[in-house]
């Protein structure tokens, strides 16, 4: 078997969520091509339904209109989604929109008060449950201040971002490492009152912005599970197109080049701000490498997956300062050690990440997905190694950020 063909892949996550949301401070109708179809993206657009922003939905593509926000009557249902808990914390205490914000298991045991505190900063009225859902926010009157947060989060600096729009005085930002900039460059391109020269700045929006069209770049996250089966399957050769470029995103294929595969990237150009090209991912001997703090949050979605490529390797790979991946859908450095070693792969367990030790013969098995859409997709792509498939238990997650995953998948196997 070997991996081959030309593929498009669906809309960003990241950029969808926040396409829905910066149409909502539009005066009018707002065409998104190209969406993502996941289920985290639909939370978004259904939340923003029950705060009267009104949208239809036909296969990848929305309109969407901006103009008032309405107090919803009933709690905001994230369910899976983190995105659309943190950024629409910020969005609505921006709007003076009193809500409150449920969601589903994974979600009601993930940390909060990274956004509760600096909210509260901004003048925000919060109860919470020690930190966690339920979420309820009063904006009051919000103010705009100094932030320096502690925690490398493009969630937390969108929904301060967010929340200063509806801020008396400015926002600054300052981040100690870069994050996914995707509110930076989309809302800067939109006419929004946001600069970046080191530090962001945000002022208040006292117009609303002007309705736009916008096509979502393919999904490097969801590409990056595709890219390493190429790059792991002897005689692969792929091309992605239409892929999302932007540099704080696609760490995993500056990984992937280090680690010696064939990556290479085509025809780039620009889309509503941000850098899109086509990417070929052909496979090449591997060696191991480090992946450290800094390098973290342009591979934070990819850490799974990299540990399936670096099982491949010539060398032991290692990561260090990723302690966020505990809290993400799911403890992922729990869920990757735990089902990597059941195939049989070698692989240490740190407080911060892990080390592989390759070479590994992998064993189909018995996945424990964690309801976790990134661990189901990894371990899907490690199956390809063994000489049956991984049976996994939840295989309904993988609808959270990508539907169309195993029918790609398909498509691309020969
Ligand atoms: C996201 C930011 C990242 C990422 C998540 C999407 C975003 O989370 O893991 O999948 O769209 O801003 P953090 O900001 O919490 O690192």
């Amino acid at each position: 078997m070997k991996i081959s063909g030309n593929i498009n892949l669906p809309g960003d996550k990241s950029i969808s969520h926040r396409a829905l949301m910066f149409a909502s401070l539009t005066n009018g109708e707002c065409v998104i091509h190209n969406i993502s179809t996941g289920e985290d993206v639909e939370s978004t657009r259904k939340c923003l339904a029950q705060c009267g922003i009104q949208s239809t939905k036909l296969e990848n593509k929305v309109k969407i209109t901006g103009g008032a926000f309405s107090i919803p009557s009933r709690p905001l249902d994230c369910g899976n989604s983190g995105t659309s808990i943190r950024l629409l914390a910020g969005l609505l205490s921006g709007k003076g929109i009193t809500a409150e914000f449920i969601g589903d298991d994974s979600l009601s045991m993930r940390p909060m008060n990274r956004i509760i505190e600096p909210l509260i900063e901004m003048g925000v009225k919060i109860d919470s449950k020690n930190g966690y859902l339920p979420l309820a926010i009063k904006p009051e009157i919000v103010k705009g201040f100094s932030f320096s947060p502690s925690i490398a989060s493009a969630q937390v600096k969108s929904c301060i971002m967010l929340a200063g729009f509806g801020a008396e005085g400015e926002t600054i930002i300052t981040e100690k490492v870069k994050t996914r900039d995707h509110s930076e460059i989309i809302l800067k391109e939109l006419g929004a009152p946001v600069s970046t020269n080191g530090k962001i700045k945000v002022e208040a929006l006292s117009t609303s912005l002007q309705p736009f069209n916008m096509t979502i770049p393919g999904d490097p996250s969801s590409a990056a599970f595709f890219a390493t089966a190429a790059a792991i399957i002897p005689n692969s050769s792929l091309t992605i197109k239409n892929i999302l470029a932007n540099p704080t995103r696609i760490g995993f294929f500056d990984v992937l080049k280090k680690m010696g595969g064939g990556v290479e990237w085509k025809n780039m150009h620009k889309e509503c701000g941000e850098l899109v090209g086509d990417v070929h991912v052909y496979w090449a001997p591997l060696n191991g490498i480090d992946i450290t703090a800094e390098m973290v949050p342009s591979v934070i979605d990819e850490l799974p997956i990299i540990a399936i490529l670096a099982t491949q390797a010539d060398g032991p790979t290692s990561i260090s300062g990723a302690e966020e991946l505990r809290v993400k859908e799911c403890d992922r450095i729990k869920a990757v050690c735990e089902n990597l070693t059941a195939m049989g792969g070698e692989i240490i367990e740190k407080k911060d990440g892990f080390i592989i030790n390759p070479p590994s013969r992998l064993y189909n098995t018995n996945i424990k997905t964690f309801g976790d859409h990134r661990i189901a997709m990894s371990f899907t792509i490690a199956g390809l190694l063994t000489e049956s498939s991984n049976i996994l238990d939840d295989e309904d997650c993988i609808n959270i950020s990508f539907p169309e995953f195993n029918s790609v998948l398909h498509k691309i196997s020969q």
